[in-house]
C-alpha cells in the first residue's frame, strides 16, 4: 500500500528523521488558519498518490494565509495524472541549498534491497538516471545486515552526498525495517542554508502482508487504507478498489481476474476487484452490492459468474434477496453461465428489476457494461 506524503512524513519523523512542520486539510479556509499558524508562508501542497506534483501545479508557494487560502482552493479538486485532489499539506519553505535523493527499495530479483542514492535530486529519478547514470548510485544491502554506519558511509561516498546524510540514511532503514516497507523515498532530501538536512518529500510503500503484525494498521486496512476497502474488509469481502467505472462481482479469482481484463478490453476501466468466493449468499451478495454502489465513480455493474459448486440458481436468488435490501443505483448486467444456468436466468427473468439485465457471453456482457459505464 503506497502512503500519502503527509503520511511518510509522519513516520519519518517518528524515526528521528527532520521534516518541515505541517498540517492537512480539505478545507481552503483551514488552510489559511494553518498558514498563518506555520508563520504565514507555506507550501501548499497536493496529496495524491503520484509523483511530479511540482510539475503538475500541484505544490505552490504561498506568501501570505490569504494567498495560502487561494492557492489551497485552486489544488483542492484539481486532476493529477488521474488522481483527484481531496486534501493538501501545508509545509513551512525551508531555505534550500542543495537537493539530493536517496531511497530503499526491494530488489526481488538480487534478494536484497538496493539504495539509491545521487547529489542531484528534487526532481525525478529516472529521469536522473537517464540523462546522467553516472550521477545515480546503486549499492546493494545484505537485509540480514541492514544499513550500519558504515554501510550508510559506502552510500554516502558513491553518491557524494554530505557526511551528514550518514545519519538520515540509517533512520531511513529503521523506517523501512520497523514499517515493514518495500519502499521508502526521499526526494528532494536537502541542505538547508543553514546546513541542516530535511525530508522535503517523501514516499513510503508498505509491504501488506506484513500488515497483521503492524498494530497502527489493525490487522488490516485500518488506519491507511480506502474506506471503501475498510468497509468490505469488516464484512469480510475480499475487495479490491481500483481507479474505473465498472463496479465487478465475480466468483473465483481468476474468473474476476479475467472480467477485469475483459472489461479493460472494451475500453472501459474496472473500479473494483471483488471475488465473491464459492458461496453467493444474499448476504453476500448484498454487502458486494453495497460497497460497490457506494463508490461515486461507479456509473454500471457486472455481475459475472460461473456456477460450479455454487449452482447458477443459488446465485440469482442471491442477487434477488441481496436486491430487497440494497437500493439499486446503476445499471447491473449480470452473466450467469455454468451449473444450473437456464434455471438461474430465469429467476432473474421473474425478478423483472427494471436496472437489472442479463447477457448470454462473458464478452456480451463486458460490453453492455462498458457501454452503459462509458454513456453515463
Ligand atoms: N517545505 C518546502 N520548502 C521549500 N521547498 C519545497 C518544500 N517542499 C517542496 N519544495 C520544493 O518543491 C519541489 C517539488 O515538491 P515535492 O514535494 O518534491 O513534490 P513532487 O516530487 O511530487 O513534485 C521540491 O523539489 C522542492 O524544491
Ligand atoms: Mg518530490
Amino acid at each position: 500500500m503506497d502512503l500519502y506524503e503527509h503520511q511518510a512524513r509522519e513516520l519519518f519523523e517518528e524515526h528521528g528523521i527532520a521534516v518541515p512542520r505541517a498540517e492537512v486539510t480539505d478545507s481552503s479556509k483551514e488552510a489559511r488558519e494553518i498558514a498563518r499558524r506555520l508563520g504565514g508562508r507555506a507550501l501548499v501542497k497536493a496529496q495524491v498518490k503520484t509523483g511530479g506534483r511540482g510539475k503538475a501545479g500541484g505544490v505552490k508557494l504561498a506568501a501570505d494565509p490569504a494567498s495560502a487560502e487561494l492557492t489551497a482552493r485552486h489544488i483542492l479538486g484539481m486532476d493529477i495524472k488521474g488522481h483527484t485532489v481531496a486534501t493538501v499539506m501545508l509545509a513551512q519553505p525551508v531555505d534550500i541549498e542543495s537537493e539530493f535523493y536517496v531511497s530503499y527499495v526491494l530488489d526481488r530479483a538480487a534478494g536484497r534491497f538496493l539504495a539509491i542514492a545521487s547529489a542531484e535530486g528534487g526532481m525525478e529519478i529516472e529521469e536522473v538516471a537517464a540523462r546522467r547514470p553516472d550521477a545515480v548510485a546503486r549499492v546493494h544491502i545484505d537485509p540480514a545486515r541492514g544499513v550500519t554506519s558504515a554501510k550508510a558511509g559506502e552510500i554516502v561516498a558513491a553518491a557524494g552526498l554530505p557526511a551528514q546524510a550518514v545519519d538520515v540514511l540509517v533512520r531511513l532503514w529503521q523506517v523501512l525495517v520497523r514499517e515493514d516497507a518495500l519502499l521508502v523515498e526521499v526526494n528532494p532530501l536537502v541542505r538547508t542554508r543553514q546546513g541542516r538536512l530535511v525530508a522535503l518529500d517523501g514516499k513510503v510503500t508498505l509491504d501488506d502482508n506484513a500488515s497483521f503484525r503492524q498494530s497502527r494498521r489493525g490487522g488490516a486496512a485500518a488506519e491507511y487504507g480506502d474506506p471503501l476497502e475498510e468497509e468490505a474488509a469488516a464484512k469480510g469481502l475480499n475487495y479490491v478498489k481500483l481507479d474505473g467505472e465498472v463496479g465487478i462481482i465475480g466468483n473465483g479469482a481468476g474468473l474476476v481476474m479475467a472480467t477485469l481484463d475483459v472489461v479493460a478490453g472494451c475500453g472501459a476501466r474496472p473500479a473494483n476487484f471483488l471475488d465473491i468466493g464459492g458461496g453467493a449468499s444474499a448476504g453476500v451478495m448484498a454487502d458486494g452490492l453495497a460497497v460497490i454502489l457506494s463508490d461515486p465513480a461507479v456509473k454500471s455493474v457486472f455481475v459475472n459468474v460461473f456456477g460450479g459448486i455454487t449452482a447458477c440458481d443459488a446465485v440469482a436468488e442471491g442477487i434477488v434477496r441481496g436486491l430487497d435490501t440494497v437500493r439499486l443505483t446503476k445499471p447491473l448486467v449480470v452473466r450467469l453461465d455454468g451449473n444450473n444456468a437456464a434455471r438461474g436466468r430465469a429467476i432473474l427473468d421473474e425478478h423483472r428489476h427494471p436496472l437489472v439485465e442479463q447477457a448470454t457471453t462473458m464478452d456480451g456482457a463486458a460490453r453492455r457494461a462498458a457501454r452503459l459505464a462509458t454513456a453515463a
